[in-house]
């Protein structure tokens, strides 16, 4: 599974389109909240796909830490710098996965009584959700796969591909005791198989 440059940047524009046309009557500016570090490019690029007037936010939230796994602790390690009460609100996220980063989010978010509060993510991964969360606008639906690139990481690594592929199982350690030698080659094969383009495959839904 591969999704293209060119593949995300027809999509951000489809997205950014869709936003503007529902977003373009309010008088006020959405307020869009990228959550760091993943949403970081796709932010970027929405933002300045979308016609209608925004302002831009960034959060950031602890959740996978170390691990490819979703540990269910999530944590605001920076928060807004303005209030979102009677404001339209829209929260632009990497991927969704579990839900669990999400609705956690959401709840929070909620509270502060946006006057309306919506998620737009580039990649959903249904078949991992342990909670629902309603997301408005997603552009790819991708497998239960590890994906890297535009934004999204592996232990921080491979955010600045320019397009998003898989990370193969052995190289998120499924043997816990691999230890830094394990990472190492793994980083290695990863990185080798990314800059020769193989085994990648396929794309997006469009
Ligand atoms: P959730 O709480 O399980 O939905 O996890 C959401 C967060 O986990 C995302 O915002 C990503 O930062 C990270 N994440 C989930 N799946 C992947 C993946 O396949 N690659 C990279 N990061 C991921
Ligand atoms: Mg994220």
């Amino acid at each position: 599974m591969l999704i293209q440059p060119e593949a995300i940047r027809k999509k951000v524009r489809a997205l950014g389109r869709r936003i503007s046309e529902d977003y373009g009557t309010q008088t006020d500016a959405v307020v869009l909240i990228g959550i760091l570090k993943g949403a970081m490019f796709f932010l970027a690029d929405l933002a300045r796909a979308i016609t209608s007037p925004v302002e831009i936010e960034l959060m950031s939230i602890s959740s996978y830490g170390f691990s490819t796994r979703s540990s269910g602790v999530v944590r605001i390690l920076k928060d807004l710098d303005v209030s979102i009460t009677d404001r339209h609100v829209l929260i632009v996220e990497d991927i969704v996965d579990t839900g669990l980063t999400l609705s956690y989010l959401l709840c929070k978010l909620r509270a502060r009584h946006p006057k309306s509060l919506r998620v737009c993510t580039l990649l959903d991964k249904p078949a991992r959700r342990s909670v629902d969360v309603s997301i408005a606008y997603s552009g790819f639906t991708v497998p239960d796969e590890f994906v890297v690139g535009y934004g999204l990481d592996f232990n921080q690594q491979y955010r600045n591909l320019p397009f998003i592929g898989v990370l193969k199982p052995e190289c998120y350690g499924v043997d816990e005791s691999g230890g830094e030698r394990g990472e190492q080659v793994c980083r290695d094969k990863v990185a080798g198989r990314f800059a020769t383009g193989e085994a990648a495959t396929g794309g997006g839904d469009g």
